[in-house]
Parts: structure tokens; C-alpha cells; sequence
């Protein structure tokens, strides 16, 4: 049994404050809107509404699927393929699922994963409503996926690694469910300087997508030590001053790509 299965451990803890963050969010509409109490849901992190995708993308997205959540554009850097299988992690209301349901086609197929019930009901309503006949959202966390073992071909994910206490196992499940030769794109909120530990256990600060991110250079470590190769993390120009250095802000956007080495 991990320490995270024990009921009431610290990261199970964490992950309560998170879900209940996140059900007000489905719940109440437009994140970055309407849990102002609480600070916006991507409120440090450099994040913004509709980070990254262009007009014709957003244009073709059905009513509800974006709230603002985001971080980037996962599905910009992974070249989906018509027929791919696709997997995101922590989908929230879907939008980068039904973008790149649009991708994969009719013979492809896209599926969500989120552990909010709520986020849930909302992607599954959306998804009914406009037919998207590939696209299924499932009940689950990122480190125990409900999916099987090598049966996904791209690993996508958006604003959502960052608030996994246990951030090995997230990653070493999106290993266990990639195919060899599988892709991984990730857009996520990475540490540009070390957070101070008063800061990361700040509950308010980890649900708002600050206090949990890593810094790059563990980051890329942690891939590497999963198994993963071509790994590469690139800082969005919102977290890096003009100058081409990092600002001192301490969280920023940041582009994650790494593949699932074929044998
Ligand atoms: C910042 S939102 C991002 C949602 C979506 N990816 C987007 O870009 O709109 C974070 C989402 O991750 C989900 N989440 C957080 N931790 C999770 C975990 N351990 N397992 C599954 N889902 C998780 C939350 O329920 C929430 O829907």
C-alpha cells in the first residue's frame, strides 16, 4: 500500500482540496471568474485564459468546454495522427479532448481521465450534446489510471501534473500506458526558482497551481528516471524576461515533449 492509499495522509488530503476546488469550478462556470475568494485557479502561475490555441481551434470548440484552466496547448506540439489514440490527464471540461477529437477522426479515439465527479458530469453532458461519438471521459486519478497498459498512442495533459502530490507516479503511469513510441506533451506550471516549503504547503497556493510545480532541471530528471527519452521542457515567453533569462517569478508555463523509447 502506498502512503497516498493510507485515508487521511497528507497527499490524500491534498488531493481533497484540489477536488473541491475544482468541483466549485464545474460547477460555478468560469473559473478564473466566479472562485475569485479563493484566488483564480491558475492565479500565480502565468497561466491565462486560452493560452496558445489559435481562433480557428477555439472556433470549432462546443459551449462550456473551456474554463480557462489551462496553461498552454498541449495538442499544438504533438502532431496527433487520424486514428491515434489519445489520453488526457485531468481533462476538467474537456477542451483539449474535443480538440483533439477533431484530429484523430472518426477511427481515432480520445479519452479523458479526471477525479472531480463534477468536471466529470460537465465533459460528459458537453460531449453528449455535440456527439462526439470518440471522445469518453472516465472516473480516475492520474497516478492509477483506468486504462490498460501500452494501448495509447499520445499522452496529453493541461494544467494538471502540477497538483499531483505524487508527480513519479503520474509519469510512470502515462509510461505503463503508452505504446513504444508513444508520445508525451504536456503543458504544466514548472518552478523557475526553488518554492519555499511555507509556500508549498500553503493549501490555497497548491490548488491554484503554484505551490506544487517542480523545477525543470528535477523535472527532467524524473522522466528520464521513468524510462522516457527525447525529453524536453520548454519555458512559454511568459516565464522568461526579455532578456532571454528566467524573470524571478516563481512559476511558469512551460511546454513538456518526451517519447516512450520503441523497444
Ligand atoms: C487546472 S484544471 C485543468 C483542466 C483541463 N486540463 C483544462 O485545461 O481545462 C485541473 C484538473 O485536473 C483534475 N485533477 C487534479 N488532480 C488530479 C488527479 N490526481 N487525478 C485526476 N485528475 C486530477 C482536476 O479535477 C481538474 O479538473
Amino acid at each position: 500500500m502506498t502512503a497516498d492509499a493510507v485515508r487521511g495522509s497528507p497527499a490524500e488530503r491534498r488531493k481533497d482540496q484540489v477536488r473541491s476546488r475544482y468541483a466549485a469550478v464545474a460547477t460555478g462556470g468560469a473559473c478564473c471568474g466566479t472562485v475569485a475568494e479563493a484566488g483564480t485557479c491558475c492565479g500565480d502561475s502565468g497561466c491565462s485564459t486560452q493560452p496558445g490555441y489559435a481562433t480557428e481551434e477555439l472556433a470549432h470548440l462546443p459551449p462550456g468546454a473551456d474554463l480557462g484552466l489551462g496553461c498552454g496547448n498541449p495538442a499544438a506540439r504533438a502532431s496527433l495522427r487520424p486514428g491515434e489514440v489519445v489520453l488526457d490527464l485531468g481533462s476538467g471540461a474537456g477542451i483539449d479532448c474535443f480538440l483533439a477529437s477533431r484530429r484523430v477522426g472518426p477511427g481515432g479515439r480520445v479519452i479523458g481521465v479526471d477525479m472531480t465527479p463534477e468536471m466529470l458530469s460537465r465533459a460528459r453532458a458537453i460531449a453528449r450534446s455535440g456527439r462526439y461519438r470518440n471522445v469518453e471521459f472516465r472516473l480516475g486519478e492520474i497516478d492509477h489510471l483506468p486504462v490498460p497498459d501500452r494501448s495509447v498512442d499520445v499522452v496529453l495533459s493541461n494544467c494538471v501534473v502540477n497538483l499531483v502530490p505524487d508527480k513519479a507516479a503520474a509519469y510512470r503511469e502515462a509510461f505503463r500506458v503508452l505504446r513504444p513510441g508513444g508520445r508525451l506533451a504536456i503543458a504544466d506550471v514548472v518552478a523557475t526558482r526553488p518554492i519555499a516549503s511555507k509556500e508549498r504547503s500553503d493549501p490555497s497556493r497548491w490548488v491554484s497551481c503554484s505551490a506544487g510545480a517542480i523545477e525543470v532541471s528535477r523535472l527532467r530528471r524524473l522522466l528520464r528516471s521513468v524510462g522516457f527519452s527525447r525529453v524536453a521542457v520548454e519555458l512559454a515567453p511568459a516565464a522568461r524576461a526579455p532578456d532571454g533569462h528566467r524573470k524571478p517569478a516563481s512559476v511558469g508555463a512551460a511546454h513538456i515533449r518526451a517519447v516512450k523509447p520503441s523497444r
